[in-house]
């Protein structure tokens, strides 16, 4: 197939690139770099020995985006680019709104009016809000809780509102639970900007000694040892859920959500011992107050995407340290790292 990823240097994006290379797929990337890396591109085409065709342009820019359906029939679109950092969204609501419902909306009308009819999007579990019961089943009740959340949320409602008026339409929303982790090459992992917001990306930046001391956010939940649960799932896991949705597509009808998740919860505390083991040390941390929005525990139940596609996360929290641990050590500064 001929699939057009967008955002497609970012993490997911990126990881995702690789495996439908593998898969023997042919991909285009759209990307502005805004919050990616143009040698994270680079690096996909040397894990999978074959090249990505990129348009560097802003998807808000319609007249732009249009130059790159001319001329081509894509089998489908995967997309991915958005902005994603829930304090930023608390602060740019409006930017957020813009950005996220823009793209999308633009991009659905150049697939409409160019034919393309099947489409990827990246979804979170943050749609679940605030979770009652664990494990979240596809069919929970939806709610958003930050505005990144609600722009997802409200992505997910314009794609059933507009499949439910086009039956030809074949949409899967992949909700994302907690992709953590990189390439096991060492060559690809997550880049982001400035100070990590996100545990994993943190804790590997502790382990190297970027930053000092890890802060624990909540330490009186009721769980087992007191520290909140997620679903951590390798990105590579991830990337491959994105190949069998899209190869799934064809047999889909309207748009259809589907966790993808491992199914297993772990707390800060056992992210932490995981890492430390892989690290063969112990990690400097600290209790910290709890980080106002957060869950006490979400996990997937991932049945779904097994049932359509037979895809299943096979990765363990120790690989996800190790490869995260691996790519942090080899590149402290992400992809700017120059070659030692
Ligand atoms: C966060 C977002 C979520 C988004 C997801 C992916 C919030 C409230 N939620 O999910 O909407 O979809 O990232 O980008 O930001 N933790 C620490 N110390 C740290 C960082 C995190 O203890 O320095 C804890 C958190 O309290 C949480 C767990 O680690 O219990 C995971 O945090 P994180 O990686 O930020 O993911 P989520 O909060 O699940």
């Amino acid at each position: 197939m001929l699939i057009l990823v967008t955002g497609g240097a970012g993490y997911i994006g990126s990881h995702t690139c690789v495996e439908l290379l593998l898969a023997g797929h042919d991909v285009v990337v759209v990307d502005d770099f805004s919050n990616s890396s143009p040698e994270a591109l680079r690096r996909v085409e040397r894990l999978a020995g074959r090249p990505v065709h990129l348009h560097q342009l802003d998807i808000l820019d319609a007249a732009r985006l249009e130059t790159v359906f001319a001329g081509r029939s894509f089998d489908a679109v995967i997309h991915f680019a958005g902005l994603k950092a829930v304090g930023e969204s608390v602060a740019q609501p409006l930017r957020y709104f813009r950005t996220n419902l823009g793209t999308t909306l633009n991009l659905l009308e150049a697939m409409a009016r160019h034919g393309v009819q099947r489409l990827v999007f990246s979804s979170s579990s943050t749609v679940y809000g605030n979770p009652t019961r664990v494990p979240l089943t596809e069919d929970m009740p939806l709610s958003a809780v930050n505005p990144y959340g609600r722009t997802k949320l409200m992505i997910e409602d314009i794609l059933r509102d507009f499949c439910a008026a086009n039956a030809d339409w074949q949409v899967a929303l992949l909700r994302y639970f907690n992709p953590v982790g990189a390439h096991a090459s060492g060559l690809m992992g997550e880049d982001p900007r400035g100070i990590p917001n996100n545990l994993m990306p943190f804790i590997t930046k502790v382990a190297v000694g970027r930053l000092e001391a890890l802060s624990v956010f909540g330490t009186d939940y009721p769980t087992p040892d007191g520290t909140a649960i997620r679903d951590y799932i390798h990105v590579v896991d991830v990337a491959r859920g994105h190949v069998a949705a899209v190869q799934g597509l064809a047999s889909l009808r309207g748009a259809r959500a589907v966790n993808l998740g491992t199914g297993r919860g772990h707390s800060v505390r056992e992210v932490i011992s995981a890492m430390e083991r892989v690290l063969g040390r112990p990690l400097p941390t600290r209790n910290a107050p709890r980080r106002a929005g957060d869950a006490t525990a979400s996990w997937a139940d991932p049945s779904l995407a097994r049932q359509l596609w037979g895809w299943t996360a096979t990765h363990t929290l120790d690989d996800m340290c190790r490869d995260a641990l691996r790519w942090q050590t080899a590149h402290p500064d992400g992809y700017d790292t120059r070659p030692a």
